[in-house]
């Protein structure tokens, strides 16, 4: 494979917001750059159907705002299938686009590792989830504005909890890991966060909620989608049997976590993972992902975002614990 000279784009999985920032970073950084930029629609779905333009530097303006993603995104199922992969690949060669970079979570960068190595076509990852679950980053697009969503919704339940005195359970997105629920729990003032990472809080919440201090008083529960000790509305009917006398709400705040215009955070770091994309293509990198590390744009090799599990920090679950 020789010198990069046509970059194609695309978004996979599920959308989050600051994806719109890192599409214009990307697009701008590759045109200084003396590069052509294609803009891939729905994901890898898109790539399979040759749903593929070129964008100009005019294109990507007024988007830094938005939520979403522009190029619009998928699961695609098609590109588990080598011969779809291969009209992908055919559809690339079409346009003469020599590199790739994939903004999405561990599900795309499965698709990015494999279509990189059948095809020796230099893959450049950004990692983009509200879930912040990426191995090799410290920080994931879209996250930042998520937990603000949440905490601002947390911040609404609070008034209507207190005025009742009830207690509230209330649901959050994150897939199989816990980081939404951790954060926005501390950023909330929540009175319990339950995440999947830790074993045993159920019976913590029992105790908590037996205290005299806490009768009478209301409470938010922060709840991660993926506990593994049953539904958010299994939990609660739970804790209803123990406390029949307790007044309890379950909100699931759905997809409204996935929306709305990102923060200044998100739009700066997407924008810094874009160049530092585009940067490491005209530096020969083929399989890596760009993740933020300590601050620092970092370079990680694909294989190992796709291999190994991002912990919760400790020091977020220590701090949880003396406050919440
Ligand atoms: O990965 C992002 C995410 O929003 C998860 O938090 C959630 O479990 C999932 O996507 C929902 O997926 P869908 O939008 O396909 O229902």
């Amino acid at each position: 494979m020789g010198k990069v000279s046509k970059i194609g784009i695309l978004t996979s999985g599920g959308d989050s917001p600051g994806m719109n920032a890192a599409i214009r970073a990307v697009t701008r950084a590759g045109i200084n750059n003396g590069l052509e930029v294609f803009g891939i629609m729905r994901g890898y779905e898109g790539m399979i159907d040759g749903e593929i333009k070129q964008l100009m530097k005019r294109d990507v303006s007024g988007i830094l705002q938005k939520g979403g993603t522009v190029l619009k995104t998928a699961r695609s199922k098609r590109f588990f299938e080598p011969a779809f992969r291969r009209q992908a690949h055919e559809n690339l060669i079409k346009n003469g686009i020599n590199a790739l970079v994939v903004i999405g979570g561990d599900g795309s960068f499965k698709g990015a590792t494999i279509f990189s190595q059948e095809f020796d076509i230099p893959v450049v990852g950004i990692p983009g989830t509200i879930d912040n679950d990426m191995y090799g980053t410290n920080y994931t697009i879209g996250f930042d504005t998520c937990l603000n969503t949440v905490m601002e919704a947390v911040d609404k339940i609070r008034d209507t909890a207190s005025s009742h005195d009830r207690i509230f359970f209330v649901e959050v997105m994150g897939r199989e890991a816990g980081f939404v629920a951790l954060q926005s729990g501390i950023a909330g003032g929540v009175e319990a966060i339950l995440i999947p990472e830790v074993k045993g809080q159920i019976d913590s919440l029992v105790n908590l909620l037996a205290k005299p201090e806490r009768q009478n008083k209301s409470s938010i529960i922060l709840v991660a989608e993926g506990h593994t000790e049953g539904s958010t509305f299994e939990i609660a009917e739970k804790v209803r049997q123990t406390f029949p006398n307790l007044d309890i709400r379950v909100t699931i705040l759905g997809h409204i976590q996935r929306g709305g215009s990102p923060t200044a955070y998100d739009r700066i770091s997407a924008s810094r993972m874009g160049v530092a994309a585009v940067e490491a293509l005209i530096d020969d990198q083929k399989s890596i992902m760009i993740g933020l590390v300590n601050g620092a744009m970092a370079h990680v090799p694909l294989s190992k975002t796709v291999k190994l599990h991002k912990e919760v920090p400790q020091s977020l679950l220590d701090v949880a614990k003396i406050l919440v």
